[in-house]
């Protein structure tokens, strides 16, 4: 079966805002090894924008990407003929972008005649945790970054269960709009949380919407708001005023996330007795320390485990779609050179390409 040789694979990731490729080795035995992960981040191409301009990553994507692919493969001490395939994000995200790493892994495959593996953005980052981690399924991944906010059961490889996601914002959106509001410059969460240091967390409280409902749902527009209009009412801010807002703001979302993941454990628990609970994290988010304080103590309470990936393959990054495109290489999973690009494509979509029992 083809699960028993080793495969080296290339990664390309063009989903949104970085340019990335990787090449990743994966073993005998399944264990995995990262040679290489090169990422350029267009954050200079958009920053005068205060957020990614399609047009703009588009193209800043067509200009870089065969360099990085170029690096990544330099750096991995390998040819491009000795990759056993490709492996290109096929969506979901910006559709300007994804064709353009999507096309040239076809272009790639096509021409040094290797398989190609168009992979979900989405289980890149839920099979993450498999590579540097080493974790078993089944598992709960929390997903958070700026596009994303949800929770997916990971039963395996393709079988995956959306339990809740946001009804508006993500989480890391609703960074980056209250850091836009109080000044603090893009990408957001980073500056809201280093300036939230200096602030009084109780000083205001902001609403927590959906949290008295049992759903596993997020919604932070209107806790977005209330910090507008709080910021308003407090015009011109002073830096006390700006850092109690943000630790304020970074209190209420670190208690709608703890709160959520420990509803989310107990259903683990309830729907899968068998199973050792385990949350991984995943998106530029898990960077957040108060988060993933709050986080530890959930599974703490909850008897469950914390798996965090080093932060640079939390964020976007080739290695979680060369890894993705090696577990589906596994199981034979490899697809035609005609496979769409899917501007829009929930990771709970019916997958045709993996068998029932193959993947688990
Ligand atoms: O996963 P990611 O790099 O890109 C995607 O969105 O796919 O996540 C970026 C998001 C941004 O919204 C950024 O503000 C947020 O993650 N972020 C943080 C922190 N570091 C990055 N949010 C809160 N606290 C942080 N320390
Ligand atoms: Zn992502």
């Amino acid at each position: 079966m083809t699960g028993q040789a080793q495969a080296i694979i290339l990664g390309i990731e063009t989903s949104c805002d970085e340019t990335a490729a990787s090449i990743v080795v994966r073993d005998q035995s399944g264990h995995g090894t990262i040679r290489s992960n090169v990422v350029r981040s267009q954050l200079d191409e958009h920053a005068a924008f205060g957020g990614v301009v399609p047009e703009l990553a588009a193209r800043a994507h067509v200009e870089w990407l065969d360099h990085i692919i170029a690096q990544a493969v330099d750096e991995a001490g390998i040819a491009l003929e000795d990759v056993d395939a490709i492996a290109a994000t096929a969506g979901p995200g910006l559709i300007g972008g994804v064709l353009v790493g999507l096309t040239t892994a076809k272009a790639l495959a096509a021409s040094l005649g290797k398989e190609l593996i168009a992979v979900n953005h989405l289980e890149g980052h839920a099979l993450t945790a498999r590579l540097t981690d080493g974790v078993e399924f089944p598992y709960l991944m929390l997903l958070v970054s700026g596009g994303h906010s949800q929770f997916v059961l990971v039963r395996g490889v393709g079988h995956y269960e959306r339990w809740g996601g946001t009804i508006d914002d993500a989480l890391g959106e609703a960074f980056d709009k209250v850091a836009k509001l109080l000044s603090l410059g893009h990408p957001g969460g980073p500056a809201v949380e280093r300036i939230a240091r200096e602030g009084d967390a109780r000083r205001f409280k902001f609403p927590r919407p959906l949290l008295r409902e049992q759903r596993l749902d997020f919604s932070f527009s209107g806790l977005k708001t209330a910090v507008r209009l709080q910021a308003e009412a407090l015009a011109p801010l002073t830096d006390q005023d700006v850092a109690d807002i943000a630790a304020s703001f970074q209190e209420a979302v670190t208690e709608i996330v703890a709160t959520r993941s420990r509803q989310a454990l107990e259903r683990f628990k309830a729907e899968l007795p068998e199973a050792q609970p385990q949350l991984v994290v995943a998106g530029g988010v898990a960077a957040n320390r108060a988060i993933a304080a709050a986080l530890a103590e959930v599974v703490a309470e909850t008897g469950a485990e914390l798996v965090v990936p080093p932060i640079a393959l939390c964020t976007d990054n080739g290695a979680m779609v060369a890894w993705a495109g090696a577990e589906r290489l596994a199981l034979g999973a490899a697809d035609r050179l005609d496979v769409a690009a899917r501007p829009r494509w929930p990771l709970d979509t019916p997958d045709m390409r993996i068998s029932d029992d193959a993947a688990r």
